[in-house]
Order: structure tokens, then C-alpha cells, then sequence
């Protein structure tokens, strides 16, 4: 007799927040020697969201957490565990996700942190899938939440164009396995490569913080400032290389053709990575979730958004297939793919 019941994880809520304040390429070029057109053609980015002076990573989390649960119909008393993917966390420590748990009111449950830069939600989403299979969660609140406003560099054109602020939540449930319902996640693959590290980076704000041979040139800056760091044109290169291996090796594990893809949720880095994937799909781009153009690149929350764009403008059907993936700092990347099983 089998010790253990077979658990599937499904997405039962979602929600999303962006801050008030939009930040137009327009407004942009009086900052920089930048252009709406250069923008628009480099990036597909045509604003971007960006938090105000008293608000933190932890506040937008909340916010898009609090609108999850309701569409869940569930309030925080139902929940079991919350993890936050984010970069730009509202401390070193303690986590944002415990900032998040006090400020949704939540006690004495795990909160922790996922840091995997751009790909935190989709390696969240795999680490989380693979605890609640084990049996370890009930119900967990998945958060994609950044503030990389705060850690640009508002005087480099080439980076400061190309980041927002937000945040993105799901609720997730484990679910006996049913073979005649079929639904919720059906899996996932993640990577790392850390001989880019150099490629895209923030260094440390806190000289002395990281000792070792690399110290001096990866994590320590003089001025003590963090900021991001890119040779963008590099970046492009292997993230469209790795993101067209990266699909075609999920749907291989798992068995699925391209054409049964419904829907791509990709990170939303810059509009031609994400044709460069959706080509290698043979998918329409109207089978894309595309937010880029509004909310620009916000790290670990741009899956999460991405699916709140098209789940609240009610294009997810029952049964759907969908594909999510992510290529960012590291370099981390990585997919998942989920069964639709939200009415
Ligand atoms: N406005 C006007 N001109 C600019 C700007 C700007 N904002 N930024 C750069 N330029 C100039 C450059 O100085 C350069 O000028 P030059 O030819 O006189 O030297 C020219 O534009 C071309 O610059 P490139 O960097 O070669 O432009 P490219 O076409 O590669 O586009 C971009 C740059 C948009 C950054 C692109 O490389 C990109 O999207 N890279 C990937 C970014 C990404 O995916 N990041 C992923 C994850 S982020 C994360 O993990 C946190």
C-alpha cells in the first residue's frame, strides 16, 4: 500500500500590482540621452511603473498577495507558506517574504526568499511544485516582487531604460492527483551558468560583505552603490540561444508537442527575445502574453504579471497549456509548464 497519496499543484489565484507612478520614454529622455524611438525600436518598452519614495518591494508583493487570495477566496489564515522572488528585497535581512507575511497579517508559517534574479519566479514556481508533490504545503503564496528602480543607475542610458517596478502572486494548491482531471503543473527545468555572472550584475552596497578571490572586482564597489550592470548586446545573445533550448527541452521531458502550447508566459526582458522564442514555438503572437510595452522589464515579478495581464482580460480557458519561461542574471534560466485547471 503506498505510503503516500500522488499531490499535483494547481494555481487557484492570482493577482498582480503596479505602482501608481508611470515613467514614459518621453519623460525618460529629459533624464538621459535616450528617445521614445530608440526605446520603442531596441526594446518594445514604452513605459514603465515605478514605486514611490515610501513604499518597498514588500508593500507591492502585498498588494498584488492581498488580490491572489481573493481571487482564490481564501484569506491568509488558509495559507501554509509564502515565497518571495525578488532581487531587490526590502533588507538584507530578515526576508521579504517575512515582511510579507507580517503585513498580510500572517503568523507562525515559513516565509522565505528565492533569489535567482529574473528567473526567481519560474524557479520558485519549480521549488514550491516539487515541496507541495512531497506533501510538505497545502496552500503557498507564490510572490514575484521587485523594486529595480532602486538599484539602477539613473544616469546610464543603456541599463535605466529597460527596468519597472511591480509585483505578481499566485496562490497554490496541492491537489490529489486525479487521472481523470487532468490539470495544474506538469513540470519544470531549471539552469545556471555562472561563468556569465560577469554579463549582468548589481554589485554589492555593502563593502567587506562577500569575502574571496572575486571580491574586489564582482561585489565591492568603491562608492559603495549598487547599481545593474549589463553588456546588453551579450546578454541578448545567449538568452535568445538559451530560452530556444530551454522550451524545446521542457516540452521534450514532459512529452508535448510545440503545437499544443496555448500560451506562452515569457519574462518580459525586450519584445524581439520574446519573437525570438515564440518563432522558435511556431506560435502566433497573439498566443504570447506581452506586458514589456507597459510595465518594461520587472525582473521575477514579469512572469507572474504577465499571466495577471491575460488571466484578468479572461483568456485562459480550462485545460489550457501553458508555457512559462525565464533567462536572466547568473546566467539562471529556466521553464515550467502547467495545465490550466482555474475556471
Ligand atoms: N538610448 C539611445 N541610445 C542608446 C541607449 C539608449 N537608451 N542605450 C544604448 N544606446 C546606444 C549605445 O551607446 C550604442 O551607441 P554606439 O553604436 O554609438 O556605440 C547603440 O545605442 C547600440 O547599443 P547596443 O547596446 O549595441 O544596442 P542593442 O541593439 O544591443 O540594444 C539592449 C541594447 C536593448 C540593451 C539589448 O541588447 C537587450 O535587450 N539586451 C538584453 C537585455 C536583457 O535581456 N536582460 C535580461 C535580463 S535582465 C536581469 O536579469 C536583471
Amino acid at each position: 500500500m503506498a505510503l503516500y497519496k500522488e499531490m499535483t499543484t494547481h494555481m487557484i489565484g492570482v493577482g498582480g500590482y503596479l505602482p501608481e507612478r508611470v515613467l514614459s520614454n518621453d519623460e525618460l529622455s529629459t533624464m538621459v540621452a535616450t528617445s521614445d524611438e530608440w526605446i520603442r525600436e531596441r526594446t518594445g518598452i514604452c513605459q514603465r511603473h515605478i514605486i514611490a519614495k515610501d513604499q518597498y518591494t514588500s508593500d507591492l508583493g502585498a498588494e498584488a498577495a492581498k488580490q491572489a487570495l481573493q481571487d482564490a477566496g481564501l484569506t491568509i489564515d488558509d495559507i501554509d507558506a509564502i515565497v518571495v522572488a525578488t532581487t531587490t528585497p526590502d533588507l538584507i535581512f530578515p526576508s521579504t517574504a517575512s515582511i510579507v507575511q507580517h503585513k498580510l497579517g500572517g503568523k507562525d508559517f515559513p516565509a522565505w526568499d528565492i533569489q535567482a534574479v529574473c528567473s526567481g519566479f519560474v524557479y520558485g514556481l519549480a521549488q514550491v511544485d516539487g515541496m507541495m508533490r512531497g506533501g510538505m504545503f497545502n496552500r503557498v503564496l507564490l510572490i514575484g516582487a521587485e523594486s529595480m528602480s532602486r538599484i539602477l543607475d539613473w544616469q546610464d542610458r543603456s541599463t535605466c531604460v529597460l527596468f519597472g517596478d511591480g509585483a505578481g502572486a499566485v496562490v497554490l494548491e496541492a491537489r490529489e492527483s486525479d487521472p481523470n482531471h487532468e490539470g495544474g503543473m506538469i513540470g519544470s527545468v531549471l539552469h545556471c551558468d555562472g561563468s556569465y555572472r560577469n554579463l549582468l550584475m548589481a554589485k554589492h552596497s555593502h563593502p567587506g560583505a562577500v569575502p574571496g578571490e572575486d571580491a574586489a572586482n564582482l561585489y565591492i564597489d568603491s562608492a559603495g552603490v549598487a547599481a545593474v550592470e549589463m553588456k546588453g548586446n551579450e546578454v541578448f545573445r545567449v538568452a535568445v540561444t538559451k530560452l530556444g533550448e530551454v522550451v524545446g527541452e521542457v516540452l521534450d521531458k514532459y512529452g508535448i508537442k510545440q503545437s499544443e502550447i496555448d500560451w506562452l508566459v515569457p519574462h518580459q526582458a525586450n519584445i524581439r527575445i520574446l519573437q525570438a522564442t515564440a518563432k522558435k514555438l511556431k506560435m502566433n503572437q497573439d498566443r504570447m502574453a506581452v506586458t514589456v510595452d507597459r510595465h518594461a522589464n520587472t525582473s521575477s515579478a514579469s512572469v507572474p504579471l504577465a499571466l495577471n495581464h491575460i488571466y484578468r482580460e479572461g483568456k485562459l480557458k480550462l485545460g489550457q497549456l501553458l508555457l512559462f519561461e525565464a533567462f536572466g542574471g547568473g546566467f539562471a534560466w529556466g521553464a515550467n509548464l502547467v495545465r490550466w485547471s482555474k475556471d
